[in-house]
């Protein structure tokens, strides 16, 4: 199993996610809906293809990526503004 899953930090909680995944399916299934945060509220994806914009997260280096259009890799670590 290991071989086949990365570990994601999202703030201060890790979990693990299936490598190649996509980043937005990983955070659903482990409950983490709060990707970002827009005008002072908590989103999270709605269309899952790239077009709403309500699953942009903010990694750890700066960049900003669509958790829809994102596949898991190793040391991902996602920023949480909570
Ligand atoms: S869920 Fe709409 S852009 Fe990602």
């Amino acid at each position: 199993m290991a071989q086949n899953y990365h570990t994601i930090k999202f703030g201060t909680i890790e979990f693990p996610a299936k490598k190649d995944e996509l980043l937005l399916f990983s955070l659903m299934k482990n409950d983490i809906y709060a990707q970002g945060k827009a005008h002072g509220r908590s989103r999270g994806g709605f269309c899952g293809m790239g077009v709403c914009q309500e699953c942009l997260i903010e990694l750890e280096n700066g960049e900003t990526a669509l958790a829809c259009q994102t596949l898991v890799d190793k040391d991902m670590e996602i920023r949480d503004d909570e």
